[in-house]
């Protein structure tokens, strides 16, 4: 038999489908609780959205370690070959907003949450291996410019470019952007990848630089700009539908694990600043070491609950694992969880997505908006007498060496670091067929730009990135600006 219908706080309902009137036929009642509380709190369902990768798709599954890396880490998650530990993913677009559809160009984030024994371990990463800027004081520009324009309400090539043209770190990441990978065919069918440096410790306390990557074990599938614009039209939550079905249908997508690590003695005279995130390392320097599996197996059971209020933060570490001198990094570490605070209030990490499952947190932080787990009658200050919980002396990470004076610095440049170099050897790297198609895309996007200061302040990256790439990219914008004037 059903349950009865109740209000908030519990009691029957009588009728759900009339409000109460005075008179047949009169003005409403204020006293009908059950229409009040209805109407104000379906005016509260939203929460603030995400600033951005507001529009995005998540399900649980776990991580199992398939190859010893304990001289490497000492991570207990990642202890024992066979070990698994469940993890939660949520894929995301960046600069569409909640209801934005799947099928665009824009890179893909790759969120991950490991519920390991020694607390919440969090990799916030993309689907591709580089980022647009490198340091963290530029990310809010960068993402004005690739949203909405203040007056005009509507996306607009001017800005994007307009910033570019005075980011030529970007290229190298916007050359990514623009080729084949650029739009996914789905979250399955592409690769995730940790972007930043890490540090891992071992138990001995040697200590290694770390890159994460993710490889789909679906396949790499794209669509091309024409495909895409139909999809997107067609079926807006076409990422969505197609992670849910595959996982309804018991169609596991898995991926596997790999990591590049470099012994921390070896950074300073790397030939790329390691800690630069507009770089890779090319596998001939550091190859891919294999760590574990990934598998996605079960669909949340409540989107809101679930992925909506998914908290992900690049400072959720666990020991064995710390951060790195990358600047980016240095200002994620900071910005996910105040951006948590604000969208979800200071108790997020009491819901039970983003709670621990495999040990539980036990600290003096009390009370505010929606506290929970209140913490009873145990004592609220630390050190006490009464046996409450207490530091471990154990260190989490190795120390990282600084030197010199504060200030605004650049970031420092190694043997090779310049930002054409990696954006060309990526150019070089593509088949015919993907250079011409790389060529096409960005030339409908920089032909579209009104503005010729900015199309002259941007070209020349690409020529400095690779002769060819320059030439036939300016000859393919001219040829649509003049065709535009015609
Ligand atoms: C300094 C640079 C960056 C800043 C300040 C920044 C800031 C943010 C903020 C405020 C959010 C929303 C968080 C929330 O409301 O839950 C977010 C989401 C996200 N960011 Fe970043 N971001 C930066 C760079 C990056 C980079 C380099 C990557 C990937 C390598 C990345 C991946 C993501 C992902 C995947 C999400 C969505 C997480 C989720 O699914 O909940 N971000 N970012």
């Amino acid at each position: 038999m059903s349950k009865i219908l109740t209000t908030e706080s519990g009691a029957p309902v009588a009728d759900n489908q009339n409000s109460a009137q005075a008179g047949i036929g009169g003005p409403l009642l204020i006293q009908d609780q059950q229409l009040i509380e209805k109407l104000a709190r379906f005016n509260r369902e939203r929460i603030p959205e995400r600033i951005v990768h507001a529009r995005g798709s998540g399900a649980h599954g776990y991580f199992e370690v398939t190859d010893d890396v304990t001289p490497f880490t000492k991570a207990a998650f990642l202890n024992t070959v066979g070990k698994r530990t469940d993890v939660f993913l949520r894929f995301s677009t960046v600069a569409g907003n909640l209801g934005a559809a799947d099928a665009v160009r824009d890179p893909r984030g790759f969120a991950l949450k490991f519920y390991t024994e020694q607390g919440n371990y969090d990799l916030v990463g993309n689907n591709t291996p580089v980022f647009f800027i490198k340091d963290p004081i530029k990310f809010p520009d960068f993402i004005h410019s690739q949203k909405r324009d203040p007056f005009t309400g509507a996306g607009e090539a001017d800005n994007v470019w307009d910033y570019w043209s005075y980011s030529p770190e970007s290229l190298h990441q916007v050359t990514w952007l623009f080729g084949d990978r650029g739009i996914p065919a789905s979250y399955r069918h592409m690769n995730g990848y940790g972007s930043h440096t890490y540090q891992w410790v071992a138990e001995d306390g040697s200590a290694y630089w770390v890159k994460y990557h993710f490889k789909t074990n679906q396949g790499i599938r794209c669509l091309d700009a024409d495909q895409a614009a139909e999809l997107a039209g067609q079926d807006p939550d076409s990422h969505q539908r197609d992670l849910h079905q595959a996982i309804e249908r018991g169609i596991f997508p898995t991926w596997t694990v790999y990591v590049q690590l470099m012994p921390v003695a070896e950074a300073a005279e790397y030939r790329f600043n390691p800690f630069d995130l507009t770089k890779v390392w090319p596998h001939s320097d550091y190859p891919l070491q294999r760590v574990g599996r990934l598998v996605l197996n079960r669909n949340p059971e409540n989107v809101f609950a679930e992925v909506e209020q998914a908290a992900f933060s690049p400072n959720n570490f666990v020991p064995g694992i710390g951060a790195s001198p990358d600047k980016m990094l240095q200002g994620r570490l900071f910005a996910y969880a105040d951006a948590h605070r604000y969208r979800l209030g200071v108790n997020h990490t009491q819901l039970s997505i983003n709670a621990p499952k495999a040990t539980e947190a036990h600290n003096y932080g009390r009370d505010g908006y929606a506290a929970v787990n209140t913490g009873g009658r145990a004592k609220n200050y630390e050190p006490n007498s009464y046996d409450g919980p207490r530091q471990t002396d154990a260190p989490l990470a190795a120390p990282t060496a600084v030197s010199g004076w504060t200030g605004t610095h650049v970031a420092p440049q190694h043997a090779k670091d310049d930002d054409f170099f990696q954006a060309g050897e990526l150019y070089r790297l593509m088949s015919k067929g993907e250079q011409d198609r790389l060529i096409a895309n960005l030339a409908g996007s920089i032909g579209s730009v009104t503005r010729d200061d900015v199309v002259e302040r941007v070209l020349p990256f690409f020529h400095a990135a690779d002769a060819d790439y320059g030439r036939r990219l300016e000859a393919a914008v001219k040829a649509i600006r003049q065709a535009d004037e015609v």
